[in-house]
């Protein structure tokens, strides 16, 4: 079977099981595990129901698309994501943003947890991506192009639509949570950077650095999705403070942020055109 037909075969699927489809669907990233508990009206689907659909393979990830109401507003959202580093191609990384554009999903709104490259940054700041870095050295995009989603060479020069951004930035604004913005650099992990790649990576001009997140938007935008990305700092970059990093730190702050990183992002939601 070819891809396109995968991905159509579980767009119809979802919009089969969930009957008319949110135009908005938000990816949760760590600190925003529990995020799924302000809908209302919630009815989840877990992948292993959608034939074709990928496995999640982390212990303890949830593995399902939910969709429910905020304030009024239905919205798709997706527990559980594909990392690269897990193992799995690219193409199956990026393959649930493709079957929500197949199903009629216009706005994507992406959130991960990252490391602050930025030394004007701290643990448990929330970052707007205003634009990403792909220092992986490879591309969701490679190989035979899906003409039915869109170009061979796409346009990038607005990834981190800038409409989306403004409402962001008003609406935090208007709950009185600060919300820095800046660059989001991708590498495959799952190792943490040196110190050494992190000053290469603020030479480079990234603010933040993460295992997530740039494939889903490079493949989203291909598919001509609106894209919103936020970061939550869970802790500050290798080598910028004289300590190890541990991934501990990085849930235990995602942990304490996850309240008003949720409000947020249900404010954004809600409130998208
Ligand atoms: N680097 C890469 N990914 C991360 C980090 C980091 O420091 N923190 C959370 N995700």
């Amino acid at each position: 079977m070819k891809e396109i037909e995968r991905i159509d075969r579980c767009a119809s699927e979802l919009k089969s099981r969930f009957g008319n489809l949110p135009d908005r669907a938000i990816i949760l990233g760590s600190g925003l595990g529990d995020f799924a508990d302000r809908l209302a009206d919630a009815q989840a689907l877990p992948y292993a129901e959608i034939e074709g659909f990928p496995r999640p393979t982390v212990e303890g990830h949830r593995g399902e698309l939910i969709r429910g109401m905020l304030s009024g507003k239905p919205v798709l959202v997706m527990a559980g994501r594909f990392h690269y580093y897990e193992g799995h191609p690219l193409s199956t990384v990026v393959f649930p943003a493709r079957v929500l554009a197949r199903a009629g999903v216009k706005k994507l709104f992406i959130t991960n947890a990252a490391g602050g490259v930025n030394t004007g940054f701290s643990p448990g700041d929330l970052m707007l991506i205003s634009d990403h870095l792909n220092i992986a050295g490879t591309n969701p995009l490679m190989g035979d192009n899906l003409d039915e989603l869109g170009p061979r060479f796409p346009d990038m020069s607005e990834v981190y639509d800038r409409d989306l951004r403004e409402l962001a930035k008003n609406i935090a604004k208007r709950l009185g949570i600060e919300l820095k913005e800046g660059v989001y650099a991708w590498g495959t992990g799952p190792s943490y950077e040196t110190p050494a790649e992190v000053r290469m990576a603020r030479a480079l001009g990234a603010d933040a650095v993460g295992m997530s997140t740039v494939p889903e938007a490079i493949a989203a935008n291909h598919a001509g999705l609106k894209i919103l990305g936020i970061s939550l700092i869970t802790n500050m970059a290798a080598g910028i403070l004289d300590q190890p990093l541990h991934h501990r730190e990085v849930v235990e702050t995602a942990a304490k942020a996850a309240r008003r990183f949720g409000a947020l992002v249900e404010g954004i939601l809600a409130e998208m055109p």
